[in-house]
């Protein structure tokens, strides 16, 4: 996760590069790229060669690019480990462009502008994302369909990432289980992937309607559109990714309510599993833990939700009236809580 802290801290510069895919396409091809090679792929006027040349060597400098020296002498520029993992070209790292274009678009950005107007104002209703787009996130997902393809692709990217961890760590919490919700699942990749996975599973996807009716759907998994604050349709488990941290500790307590509602006894095997940031889990070093504070700050802005630490999980399944939690094992900076009735 030290890839995103990075990209975080940066943002300003990859906005401003704005041809940050072309340029990732460039270089990986495999040959180290001049300053003049990518002045021509990328349609660049010569007169901005100087220009190119300071974001490449600052970007290197970060450790996003590497820079060489050729025999010729010239400077040329390569991927460095972290920009491999924003191409396809590396079948062993999944590409996580699409999650870094979602983060970094500007109507992601703009509302961090309003952080100040906003610290000013009693007023807890209104996120920074709303004073800046005059909608919420959700509302705004919904009206924007070039946004809500942009945050469908980061989301779907992320579960890529997710469930190719889970082939090695976490598998356990999934074994066993005959039917399976994923709520808010999006498009339905995580749940393509755990029926891969697990064969034998049946996975239906619980999904706002306005953000998959216009996606495609995914052959042997069943979708049910509907509102997780209402009802959700009964299953021996219900998946959580990346949900909880989207809402308000009263918000998170009625779904979780109604997850409970949805799962049998734990004796029958009902339980919820939450794959979420438990702060404190994961952040053995400087860059992750700042990586999850900067996830706490980017949640308080777009929708009012929060990462937590332990004790705020243990305390939300208490109130929504689950009996245990297990925290398993770790995904990167993020954790599987297998939570019981
Ligand atoms: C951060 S995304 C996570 C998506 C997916 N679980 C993943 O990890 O890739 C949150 C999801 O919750 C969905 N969502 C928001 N409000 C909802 C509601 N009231 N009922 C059902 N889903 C909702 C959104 O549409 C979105 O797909």
């Amino acid at each position: 996760m030290k890839i995103n802290c990075n990209f975080d801290r940066n943002k300003k510069l990859w906005i401003q590069v704005g041809t940050l895919d072309n340029i990732i396409k460039i270089l990986s091809q495999g040959m180290p790229a001049t300053i003049s090679d990518l002045l021509s792929f990328l349609s660049i006027p010569e007169t901005k060669s100087r220009h190119l040349r300071i974001m490449m060597r600052l970007l290197s400098c970060i450790g996003i690019f590497k820079s060489n020296v050729t025999p010729s002498g010239v400077e040329a520029f390569g991927l460095a480990p972290v920009s491999q993992h924003l191409t396809t070209s590396f079948p062993h790292s999944p590409c996580s462009s699409p999650f870094v274009l979602f983060l970094l678009d500007h109507h992601l950005v703009d509302p961090c502008h309003q952080l100040s107007y906003w610290f000013r104002r009693s007023d807890m209703s209104t996120t920074p994302f709303e004073m800046a787009h005059g909608k919420t996130f959700w509302d705004f997902t919904g009206a924007q369909p070039e946004f809500n393809d942009l945050f469908n692709k980061g989301m779907a990217c992320d579960s890529i990432f997710v469930m190719d961890v889970l082939k090695h760590v976490g598998r356990e919490a999934f074994k066993g289980i005959g039917t399976l919700v994923d709520v808010g699942g999006g498009t339905g990749l995580t749940a393509a992937a755990l029926a891969k996975e697990f064969p034998g599973l049946k996975c239906t996807v619980f999904y706002l309607p306005h953000v998959v009716n216009s996606a495609k759907k995914i052959d042997g998994i069943q979708y049910v559109g509907g509102d997780m604050f209402l009802e959700l349709p009964p299953a021996d488990v219900v998946l959580l990714k990346w949900i909880l941290h989207d809402w308000s500790d009263e918000d998170c307590v009625r779904i979780l309510q109604r997850c409970k509602e949805a799962i049998p006894p734990k004796e029958k095997g009902g339980k919820v599993i939450v794959i979420d940031m438990v702060v404190g889990v994961g952040s053995n070093t400087q860059t992750s833990m700042e990586t999850q504070l900067l996830f706490d700050l980017e949640m308080m802005i777009l929708v009012a939700g929060k990462e937590r630490d332990e004790n705020e999980w243990h305390e939300l399944f208490v109130a929504a009236g689950f009996s245990d939690y297990k925290i398993t094992s770790s995904i990167g900076l993020r954790s599987i809580i297998e939570v019981y009735p």
